[in-house]
C-alpha cells in the first residue's frame, strides 16, 4: 500500500461556481490522473474516482479496505453523462430524477460498456446519483469524467460526515481531501433499483419511501433488509458496518417513558460490572440517565431529520471516550427513520434489546 502525503483543500461552498473552481482545480487534476480524492456531498463524504478507470477504482477498493464484491455508486454532474452509462432509462426512473436530482437518490439501472468492472463488482447493472452539493458538482464537471465514490470511511465504519472523520480513517491512504464543512443529510442516498417495476428500495436513505411513492405510486422495500437473516439483494447491505467499538444494543419498547426506565436500569446493571456505559439519546431525553458515563445527544426527536444528520458523529464519539458498552434508543420507522433504523441495526450488529409482550 503505498503512503500518501494526504492534502487538503478547504473550500468555502457558499461562493458561486466560478470561484468554486479555481480551488477545485487541482484535486479535479488529481482524479483526472486517476488518484483517489474525498469530496463532500449533501448526505456524507465521497472518496471518488475516475469510474472509467480500473487502476482508479482500484485504489479506493484498497483504501477502504472494502470488500470487491461491493459495487460503487457512479457520481454525475448532468443528466446527459447517463447516456454513456446506461443502456435504458425507465419512465418512473426519469420521473423521480425529475423530482428529486440532484439529491440523495440512487438508482440501479442496466450498464453500458466502458465503465471500469470493478465499479460495478461484476453486476450488469450500475448505481448512478446526481448529488446535491455545489462542491461534488463543480468537482465532477471539472474533473470531466464520471466519479465513482463510496462512502469515505474504512470499510465497516460509520460514514464521515465531516472532513476530520474522513482524516481520521484516510490519512496517509489517498492523495487529498476536499474540506467543505460538515454534510448536511448525514445518512447516505436511498438505492433504488428501477430494473423492476414497481421499483425497489435496496437501502433506504435520504429520500423517503413516502416521497417516492408520491411521485410514482407503489415502491417496495427489500424484505431482506431489517432481518439478519435475510439476504439482502444489495451487495453493501449484508456487510457489518457503521459499528462502533463497543458492544452496542438498540431499546425497543413500547413508549417512549418504558424505554428510558429500560435503558435506566440496564445503565445501573451495567455499570454493576464495571463497564464504561454510553446512551445514544436526544434532546428531548438526554436529562435520564445521570448514571450513563457519557450520554451522547443525536439531534431531536420532533425532527428525525436532525438525528440523520448527527447519527455518524454519535456513533464515532463513543470510540473517542472508549466506551465499551452502548444502548441506543430506537425511533419510528417512518420518514428518513427508516434509514435511521436500518443504520442503527446494523451499527449494533442486530442486537435489539425488545420488550417482554405477555
Ligand atoms: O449517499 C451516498 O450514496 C454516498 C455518497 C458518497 O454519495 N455513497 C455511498 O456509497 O453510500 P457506498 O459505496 O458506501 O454505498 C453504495 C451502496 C452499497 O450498499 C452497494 O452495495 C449499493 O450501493 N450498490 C451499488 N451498486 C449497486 C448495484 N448495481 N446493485 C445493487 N446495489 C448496488
Ligand atoms: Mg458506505
Amino acid at each position: 500500500m503505498i503512503h500518501y502525503q494526504t492534502k487538503k483543500w478547504c473550500v468555502d461552498n457558499s461562493v458561486g461556481n466560478e470561484r468554486l473552481y479555481p480551488q477545485l482545480e487541482e484535486p479535479a487534476k488529481l482524479l483526472a490522473l486517476n488518484e483517489v480524492v474525498a469530496f463532500p456531498t449533501e448526505t456524507v463524504y465521497g472518496l471518488g474516482a475516475n469510474a472509467l478507470s480500473s487502476s482508479a477504482v482500484c485504489k479506493i477498493f484498497e483504501a477502504k479496505g472494502r470488500p470487491s464484491d461491493n459495487p460503487l455508486i457512479i457520481h454525475i454532474a448532468h443528466r446527459k453523462d447517463l447516456d454513456n452509462l446506461v443502456l435504458a432509462l425507465p419512465e418512473k426512473a426519469e420521473k423521480l430524477m425529475d423530482a428529486f436530482w440532484p439529491g440523495p437518490l440512487t438508482f440501479i439501472l442496466p450498464r453500458k460498456e466502458g465503465i471500469a468492472p470493478e465499479v460495478t463488482a461484476g453486476l450488469d447493472t450500475v448505481g448512478i446519483r446526481m448529488p446535491d452539493h455545489p462542491i461534488a458538482l463543480a468537482l465532477i464537471e471539472k474533473a470531466g469524467v464520471p466519479i465513482a465514490a463510496p462512502s469515505a470511511n474504512r470499510s465497516g465504519r460509520p460514514s464521515p460526515t465531516t472532513a476530520e472523520h474522513v482524516q481520521e480513517d484516510l490519512e496517509g491512504r489517498i492523495a487529498g481531501i476536499v474540506d467543505g464543512g460538515p454534510t448536511g443529510v448525514g445518512v447516505e442516498s436511498t438505492v433504488l433499483d428501477v430494473t423492476m417495476d414497481p421499483p425497489m428500495i435496496l437501502r433506504p436513505g435520504g429520500v423517503t419511501k413516502e416521497q417516492l411513492e408520491s411521485v410514482v405510486g407503489l415502491v417496495l422495500l427489500d424484505p431482506g433488509l431489517m432481518e439478519e437473516e435475510d439476504k439482502p439483494r444489495s451487495p453493501g447491505m449484508k456487510y457489518q458496518h457503521y459499528a462502533p467499538q463497543g458492544e452496542m444494543w438498540i431499546i425497543q419498547e413500547e413508549t417512549l417513558e418504558k424505554q428510558q426506565e429500560t435503558i435506566r436500569s440496564l445503565i445501573g446493571q451495567a455499570k454493576e460490572s464495571g463497564r464504561r456505559v454510553g446512551v445514544l439519546a436526544t434532546e428531548e431525553t438526554k436529562h435520564n440517565y445521570a448514571e450513563a458515563d457519557v450520554v451522547v445527544i443525536c439531534g431531536a426527536r420532533e425532527d428525525l431529520a436532525t438525528v440523520a444528520r448527527s447519527l455518524y458523529d454519535a456513533l464515532r464519539s463513543f470510540d473517542q471516550q472508549r466506551i465499551d458498552y452502548i444502548l441506543a434508543e430506537s425511533f419510528p420507522s417512518k420518514g428518513v427513520g427508516l434509514a435511521i433504523m436500518n443504520r442503527l441495526n446494523k451499527a449494533a450488529g442486530h442486537r435489539i434489546y425488545r420488550a417482554e409482550v405477555d
